[in-house]
């Protein structure tokens, strides 16, 4: 196993210890994600869980997790899950793996939202790509609108949108998120606000630092 598996793994498996009978627990997507279900699933706690990709619900459910459909639950203990880039003030880019609109949706419903990841997701500033859901109608107008931004090869996501990347200028993260999100036709793009965050659990090759967040 690389050092950076080990650190997703001991990110993910410190983060699952966050976790209690009872809660009912949002699962991120992705592949430190693949080292919290099998931590979960080892807690063997009576947990309740919702899934932001069919990958994750999938692997929930394989492993014998009690994985729920995101209807008639309207706020959710904890949320774990994955980032692309972490900068020093706790802004998140989120959507490498194009879940990031259910990713958000699960990460604004929990009381407590932990972010685990290994140390290479660490930056300075933020870089594009940043991910973005798209809606099929009117697409062209929105990405003139957008500026410069790339359609992906990526299938559609499971509510239909379609996948692509902005890559213009970042500046402000926070101006950007208010533009990007001001455009009719994006459903949703992969700036996670430091305001949405609690903790971020780093990775680092033996060990694991927590940083509180609550922004
Ligand atoms: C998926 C995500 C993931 O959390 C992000 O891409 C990190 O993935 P990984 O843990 O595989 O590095 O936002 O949409």
């Amino acid at each position: 196993m690389t050092y950076i598996e080990t650190e997703k793994r001991l990110a993910a498996e410190a983060a699952a210890k966050l976790v209690e009978d009872g809660m009912t627990v949002g699962l991120g997507t992705g592949s430190t994600v693949a080292y919290l279900i099998p931590a979960l699933v080892r807690r063997k706690l009576d947990i309740s869980c919702v899934a932001t990709s069919p990958a994750s619900f999938d692997t929930a459910r394989a492993l014998g997790l009690k994985v729920k459909p995101f209807s008639g639950i309207d706020r959710l203990d904890i949320a774990i899950d994955g980032a692309d880039q972490v900068d020093p003030d706790g802004w998140l880019i989120k959507g490498g793996g194009g879940a990031h609109t259910r990713e958000k949706i699960v990460a604004g419903a929990a009381e407590r939202y932990v972010v685990i990841v290994s140390s290479n997701k660490l930056v300075d500033t933020l870089k594009v790509p940043i991910p973005l859901e798209l809606m099929a109608f009117g697409i062209d107008a929105t990405c003139r609108q957008l500026g410069d931004v790339r359609l992906t090869e990526a299938p559609i996501s499971p509510d239909g949108g379609i996948l692509a990347g902005y890559f213009g200028p970042i500046g402000d993260p926070a101006e950007l998120a208010r533009r990007l999100s001001a455009i009719p036709g994006v459903v949703e793009h992969g700036l996670f606000p430091p305001e949405m965050v609690n903790d971020i659990f780093v990775g680092r090759r033996s060990h694991v630092s927590q940083r509180r967040v609550d922004g």
